[in-house]
């Protein structure tokens, strides 16, 4: 059957003392909401409906390339209240599942059984055991079968429901007849003046039917962000899940709690990661890679048996494979390098293909160019590719040796097999296998004494 997703996102998220909205804030580099909504996709195939509150404007724009249903609800007066803003837009056919833009945590998984748990009386509830259940609404269960009953919401609960660990994670299932039925008829008639959408399981026990429930195996995936330690629980969570994957595909993590995943990262076989990584974006890595202790890398492709030494940034790249990057290098976007490419300390690289075997091994800056296989580029080597306006580039065709503190001056073509003595400035192309050398000539001045200071 049809899954209507219904996303409650109006809070204000006062406790974060922000200006952006608190779906927005991000976990691992993305709005949380958005956690909410692959979620969501994973059950439903129509466009969820997001009620939103504050901040509307800016919550459109930055999810404006998903596809999306909204609804305004000015006030923010319940739960309840919340979907009644999105009723609308519900179908009356099919189950509607209401989820929270602030628990970016929760799995498609956990809400396969909770669906299943609706089947029978048209409505079930995400329930989970919690030691401190403070704040949350207690699942209150009775009768032969010890099925739920009702909701009470902390604020109106007494002494002996305060004692249930059972809570009401707000995550349900109820089906679209049921809530047009149910929602207009919820009063306020609470300790907080709301219109609790928790109310609907009294109403489906009044009417004689049965209340389902699932309850989380992993508690930690009901968690809501309402504050910036919460914020910084849930992020620390999403991590040791990502960490843990890799760890479960065979990927050896010298410290779990010391790598950050922010997008897709793919890995192949043996490979190991130090400590203190962050992994963006696109990632894919291949088999037997090694990625030393403090790197960034950011879209990029690493070839099998790369080794990525200490303390580089690499960026939207590909890593030919056996290449070997670090320490200290940058790599910038719109880089392919060849196999057995070695890229050494205070090197960087941008807008270059780099061939087979080919070498840029220290203080260099080698930028839009096209570099052919075996070539070596000696330390202190720059490419002058930019004129204060445009970008020119340099070729080093395949054997070329530069030699140290060489200045490559684009558009500049060096031909194959080609030698350029250290300290050149290269300002023309050169054809293949010729010596190309501007030096001043040496001048040895004998009996030469530095000036010095008479001492007093
Ligand atoms: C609600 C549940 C409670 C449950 C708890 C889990 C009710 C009455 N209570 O508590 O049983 O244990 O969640 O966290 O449902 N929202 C709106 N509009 C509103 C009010 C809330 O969109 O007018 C959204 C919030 O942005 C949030 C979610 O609904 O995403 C829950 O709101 P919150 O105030 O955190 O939950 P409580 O009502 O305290
Ligand atoms: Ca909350």
């Amino acid at each position: 059957m049809s899954v209507t997703v219904v996303v409650l996102a109006a809070g204000q998220g006062k406790r974060m003392n922000s200006d952006l909205p608190k779906v927005l804030h991000p976990v691992a580099a993305r709005p949380m909401i958005e956690h909410v909504l692959d979620t969501a996709a994973l059950v439903s195939d129509t466009p969820p409906i997001v009620v939103y509150g504050h901040g509307g404007e800016i919550l459109k724009a930055r999810l404006a390339h998903r596809d999306v249903r909204w609804a305004e609800q000015r006030e923010q007066l319940g739960t309840g209240h919340a979907v009644a803003q999105a009723l609308a837009q519900v179908p009356s056919q099919g189950d509607v599942l209401i989820l929270y833009g602030d628990v970016p945590l929760l799995t498609a998984s956990a809400l396969a059984p909770l669906v299943a748990a609706a089947e029978a009386g048209g409505i079930a509830v995400l329930t989970a055991h919690l030691a401190d259940a403070t704040g949350y609404g207690r699942i209150v269960r009775g009768g032969a079968d010890d099925a739920v009953l009702r909701i009470v919401e902390h604020k109106d609960a007494g002494p002996a429901e305060l004692d249930i660990h059972e809570i009401n994670t707000g995550i349900m299932v109820v089906q679209g007849a049921l809530l047009h039925r149910w929602i207009p008829a919820l009063g306020n008639d609470n300790a907080q003046g709301e219109y609790y959408l928790t109310d609907c399981i009294a109403m489906a026990v009044a009417e004689g039917r049965n209340v389902g429930s699932a309850t989380l195996a992993d508690a930690d995936e009901a968690l809501g962000v309402n504050n910036r330690r919460q914020l910084a629980e849930v992020e620390r969570l999403y991590q040791a899940r990502m960490a843990g994957r890799l760890l479960d595909a065979g990927v050896t993590l010298v410290d779990p709690a010391r790598l950050d995943i922010r997008g897709e990262v793919s890995c192949g076989r043996d490979v190991v990661i130090d400590v203190n990584v962050v992994l963006q974006g696109r990632v894919s890595i291949g088999d037997n890679v090694r990625i030393g202790p403090n790197n960034v890398i950011t879209d990029c492709e690493i070839g099998d048996g790369v080794e990525i030494l200490p303390n580089c940034v690499l960026e939207s790249a590909s890593i030919g494979p056996r290449s070997r990057i670090g320490p200290f290098s940058r790599v910038r976007p719109d880089s392919h390098l060849g196999a057995e490419v070695h890229i050494g300390n205070f090197v960087e690289i941008k807008k270059a293909d780099i061939g087979q075997a080919s070498k840029v091994n220290h203080l260099a800056y080698v930028g839009d160019a096209e570099i052919g296989e075996r070539v070596n580029v000696g330390a202190g080597t720059i490419t002058c590719n930019y004129d204060g306006a445009f970008k020119h580039k340099t070729v080093l065709e395949d054997d070329v040796f530069v030699g140290s503190d060489t200045q490559l001056v684009a558009p500049v073509r060096v031909g194959r097999n080609v030698t350029i003595g250290a300290g050149t400035t290269v300002t023309e192309d050169v054809e293949a296998d010729r010596l190309v050398i501007s030096r001043v000539r040496q001048k040895t001045i004998t009996g030469w004494q530095r000036p010095r200071k008479d001492k007093a």
